[in-house]
């Protein structure tokens, strides 16, 4: 039996369509933050009784789409490290399931992290990010604290695609803002595939994203924020911009995403420090300097935010968590 605390992270530079369905193969590099407040806890348990694998997830057993991604995932750890035993997963997140927070990222690394260890193998932060990749996309990111990125890779070769953590610190907040929402948007994997097939607009990204990495990096080693938040914030804009001409439309935001973004950029006339970037959903994450409180002060005020969620960088994925919740 072991347990894996994984953190979610948020991409500065954001993965968006893949070369290969199946590996999970990127067409372009990203580059993430891990955040310490929003974590997935994981045990897993091999067992000889059981008939197939058992997911539990905050307590209940877990819808069986759900249930059946996992188990997928675990046959390719079977496959590749040749055992045959199912697992009972259970598994719990640090914030409130259904809020619209990305937490495949945090789910697929604490799983990898969990399921390997119980099998007993120790695998390198490279050979776990190389397989949480194949869980979900982001996740690879998620095996490091800190600044991550993840690297495409060369034409087929699955072991040519993970992610590396970066050496660069920079004192930054991530307020992750909970908006008031709508229907559920499309999942990820879904809206970049229809970005990929059908948007004109989607020839032009792995250039620009490719140009905004770079940039990126060189921002943060020259620690210049303001750098990095430009950037952050013209990428997720690109990002949208190839999704909204997809056909049909994949359209992620509300019009409490615009407004947010409209108070942020208000917030930066009125000379804070702030920059957003958006995900495959409604909410709005903001890059901020880390102790900026009356900053974050003026973000929560606006009255489409819900819930706030202030993170600082995050640890790597590990084994045997303080207070696991699971
Ligand atoms: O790893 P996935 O399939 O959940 O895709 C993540 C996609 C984005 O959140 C939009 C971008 C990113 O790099 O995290």
């Amino acid at each position: 039996m072991s347990i894996a605390r994984a953190h979610s992270n948020i991409a500065l530079i954001k993965y968006w369509g893949k070369r290969h369905e199946v590996l999970k193969l990127p067409t372009n590099g990203s580059l993430s933050l891990t955040l310490d407040a929003l974590y997935t806890d994981t045990r897993v348990s091999y067992r000889a009784d059981l008939t197939q694998d058992q997911l539990v997830l905050n307590g209940a057993p877990a819808p069986e789409a759900m249930r059946l991604r996992v188990s997928r995932f675990l046959d390719l750890l079977r496959q590749t490290h040749g055992y045959s035993a199912y697992a009972e997963v259970v598994s719990a997140n640090s914030f409130p399931t259904g809020a619209g927070l990305a937490s495949s990222a945090s789910a697929f690394a604490a799983l990898t992290l969990a399921a390997t260890a119980a099998a007993g193998l120790q695998l390198s932060p490279r050979q776990l990010s190389q397989l949480a990749r194949q869980g979900s996309g982001s996740a690879c990111r998620s095996i490091f604290g800190g600044f991550a990125e993840w690297l495409p890779g060369t034409a087929d070769a699955d072991a040519s695609s993970y992610a590396e953590g970066l050496k660069t610190e920079l004192p930054v907040w991530m307020a992750v803002l909970v908006l008031n929402q709508g229907h559920k948007a499309t999942g990820s994997g879904d809206g970049m595939a229809r970005t990929v097939a059908t948007s004109p607009l989607y020839s032009v990204w792995p250039a620009t994203a490719s140009a905004d990495l770079q940039a990126l990096k060189a921002a943060l080693a020259a620690g210049d924020l303001a750098a990095v938040g430009e950037l952050m914030e013209h990428n997720a804009l690109a990002m949208h911009a190839t999704a909204l001409a997809a056909r049909p439309p994949v359209i992620y935001w509300q019009p409490e995403t615009l407004a947010l973004i409209q108070h942020v950029q208000q917030l930066r006339s009125a000379g804070h420090a702030c920059w957003f970037t958006i995900d495959a959903g409604p909410n709005i994450k903001v890059l901020l300097p880390a102790g900026a409180e009356a900053t974050l002060q003026a973000l929560r005020s606006h009255p489409a935010v819900q819930q706030v969620f202030c993170c600082s960088t995050g640890p790597a994925a590990h084994l045997n968590p303080a207070e696991p919740l699971v």
